[in-house]
């Protein structure tokens, strides 16, 4: 299983670019995906068509605190990570086609619940295993927040704006990562939908890994805000075709 990471400053286009992921690996046979959305709005979700409220898919700040805060507080007998780990199988999970879903809901992003913590990585380990890709949608500016998912991931996309600051601060993008104590193998930066073209060159002479741009796509952007699922997405749509071009350039598909 390849997990995938994105970070990024707000607003650069990081759910849209982890829901248009999901979308063409599962065109493109390379499924079953796990999508992890860390973000306490949940907009993945709503991205990938995935009605959590509608199925009665509950988030994991939910069953954590369920678990682990509002019961006795006792954690004597079965072990922390297998209680959690049963829930959400049963009660966390969104089945999509092609695709799963959890979502980590707000309180868990803005508590910080040590055990519990522990206990979803370790459920999360083995939870994860039989899917191919582990996608994860990270809430901006919080990166450190990816160390309670997992300690280690095969590739961090870092995804940057288009204003002068976000390129000038993007060398800093590496260290972010450091920070977070993830254990990452690779370490790519790619630009968001509105940079321009000319970002390419620059983030070349400037050393970094980058690995091509997403593409600005009104439909997508017209999707978003009319709250539609990328799924729906002609096959050949330019935005789509540019997360996949990344998806090959960050060097995962195998
Ligand atoms: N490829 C794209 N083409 C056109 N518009 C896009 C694209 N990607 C994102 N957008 C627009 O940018 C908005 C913000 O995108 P998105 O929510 O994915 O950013 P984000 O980085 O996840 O934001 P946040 O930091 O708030 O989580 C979307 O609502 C959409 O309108
Ligand atoms: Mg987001």
């Amino acid at each position: 299983m390849i997990r995938v990471v994105v970070v990024g400053r707000g607003g650069t286009g990081k759910t849209t670019t982890v829901a248009l992921a999901a979308r063409w690996l599962c065109d493109h046979g390379w499924g079953p995906v796990l999508l992890v959305d860390a973000d306490p709005d949940q907009s993945l979700a709503e991205m990938v068509g995935a009605d959590l409220a509608g199925t009665g898919v509950r988030t994991i700040a939910e069953l954590l605190e369920e678990t682990f805060i509002a019961g006795t507080g006792t954690t004597i007998g079965v072990s922390p990570s297998e209680r959690i780990e049963a829930r959400i199988w049963e009660e966390g999970l969104y089945e999509g086609v092609g695709f799963d879903l959890i979502a980590l809901g707000t309180k868990w992003v803005e508590g910080c619940y040590c055990l519990p913590d522990a206990a979803l990585k370790q459920a999360l380990s083995r939870f994860v295993r039989p899917y191919a890709y582990l996608l994860v949608d990270s809430p901006a500016g919080l990166e450190h927040l990816n160390r309670r998912i997992a300690d280690e991931v095969d590739v961090m996309i870092d995804l940057i704006g288009a204003s002068k600051k976000s390129f000038d601060h993007v060398a800093r993008a590496q260290r972010v990562a450091d920070e977070s104590h993830v254990r990452y193998g690779r370490f790519v930066v790619a630009g968001g939908y509105q940079v321009d073209p000319g970002i390419e060159r620059r983030a070349l002479a400037a050393g970094l890994p980058y690995i091509g741009r997403v593409e600005n796509d009104p439909l997508v952007a017209e999707f978003t805000l009319e709250g539609r699922s990328v799924f729906e997405l002609p096959p050949g749509n330019p935005g789509l075709a540019s997360v996949g071009r990344l998806l090959e350039r960050a060097g995962i598909l195998s």
